[in-house]
């Protein structure tokens, strides 16, 4: 039986390079998928370019709604932030990328997987180990970790076989954009000294050229999960959509870090996310108004480790699957609205409301109508001024100790 090989396509240079190279050195079918995740391109003559190159079969499909419910939700009600910075779209959109593989290898009878990449970033190992946790027996395959060819040969190797190779000089950067954000990597960013040149960014404009108006966006929040934007009800994704849009003409959402990679390296990543930021700033101040301090602080800690979990590649995990119960058991609370300012580049929450607020105007008040005990702050003082011999205590008592004149 022939061997059947089912690749991540993307229609760029180092995947469509892969499909007659899979079939040459393996002698396989390559049956080609592409996804939509909200990378926001033309999927249908991508269709066609995978067809043109040799795949026996190219398949197209429209995940968008899967990866906003299933993959942003739960990562935006965990609070799931990478090293305080990234939100995790490209992260985000690798298990669903390896799952789909894996069903369409189930039903294309095929034994193997492949995507295109190198052996030197995280998203080799989200799609190896998504893909082995969901299918234990099938093969993974990553012709650009094997081939060893280099930009050049790979150039080389296209013409040589009639693959079209795209005639504009291909931009230094390396992409990836889904509905979460876009990840930009590699040229002049690779020194971290170096401003990003304005020409990278596709989702955002430049923060000084923003309006001279702010905006206010209002995002009502169901259970955890945003449903209306400035009082408009809206499915999901085109929530996102929407409040990229608005973000983005703000300058809100650039990121700039220096990361810390999963295979050991250092490297400076810029991303654009608009819509994560936005969601990620009123999702948390909302919960951080209907929950109790320790739980907030819990919560936190616990947002961070999934972050590690997803960028990681440790998705399809029975650890990311208990921490989602633990936020699922808060989000019920988490209804009411935030109020956002976005302007310049900044964005601030103005206002938050919740029918299970915690803000108690009473107890918080400093007018009248004041509620609150005051002589219930006498607890503290005992405890917390107990004579405990701490450094500075024994230093100031030596000091009052030392004679006189000297
Ligand atoms: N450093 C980010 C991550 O690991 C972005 C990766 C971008 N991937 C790409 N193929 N350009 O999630």
């Amino acid at each position: 039986m022939t061997k059947r090989i089912v690749l991540a396509y993307s229609g760029g240079l180092d995947t469509s390079v892969a499909i007659p190279w899979l079939a040459e050195r393996f002698g396989a079918e390559v049956i080609a998928v592409t996804l939509d995740l909200g990378q926001g391109r033309e999927l249908t003559d991508i269709r066609e370019r995978a067809l043109t190159v040799g795949a026996l079969r190219a398949h197209v499909l429209d995940v968008r709604d899967e990866f906003a419910r299933e993959y942003i939700l739960p990562a935006l009600q965990a609070g799931a932030v990478y090293e305080d910075s990234y939100p995790l779209a490209t992260a985000l959109g690798r298990p669903l990328i390896a799952k789909k593989l894996v069903e369409i290898a189930r039903m294309e009878g095929a034994d193997a997987v492949a995507h295109g990449c190198t052996g030197k970033g995280n998203d080799q190992v989200r799609l190896d180990v998504s893909a082995r946790a969901l299918e234990p027996d099938i093969e993974v395959i990553a012709p650009a970790r094997l081939w060893g060819m280099t930009r050049r040969d790979e150039i080389e190797y296209a013409r040589s076989r009639a693959i079209p190779v795209p005639a504009t000089i291909e931009s230094p950067y390396s992409t990836d954009a889904n509905l979460w954000g876009r990840s930009i990597e590699c040229g002049a960013l690779e020194d971290p000294w170096v401003e990003p040149p304005e020409e990278i960014f596709a989702l955002t404009r430049a923060p000084q050229g923003g309006p001279n108006d702010p905006a206010y966006v209002e995002i009502e929040f169901e259970r955890g999960v945003p449903v209306r934007a400035n009082g408009i009800d809206m499915p999901l994704v085109e929530l996102i959509e929407s409040l990229e849009t608005i973000a983005g003409a703000h300058g809100v959402g650039r990121i700039d870090v220096v990361e810390n990679r999963l295979v050991g390296i250092k490297s400076r990543e810029i991303y654009e996310a608009p819509a994560a930021v936005v969601l990620h700033a009123a999702h948390r101040e909302l919960e951080k108004l209907v929950i109790p301090r320790d739980l907030e602080r819990l919560k936190r800690d616990l947002g961070r480790f999934y972050a590690d979990l997803v960028y990681n590649g440790l998705w399809f995990s029975p650890t990311r699957e208990a921490i989602d119960g633990f936020v699922a058991a808060i989000q019920p609370r988490v209804t009411g609205s935030v109020r956002l300012k976005l302007f310049k580049g900044d964005c601030h929450i103005v206002g938050r409301k919740s029918p299970f607020g915690l803000y108690d105007h009473g107890l918080a008040t400093y007018d009248t109508g004041d509620a609150f005990d005051h002589s219930a702050a006498q607890g503290f003082i005992k405890i917390w001024g107990l004579p405990i011999e701490t450094q500075a205590r024994q230093e100031r008592k030596a000091k009052a100790e030392q004679p006189v004149g000297r």
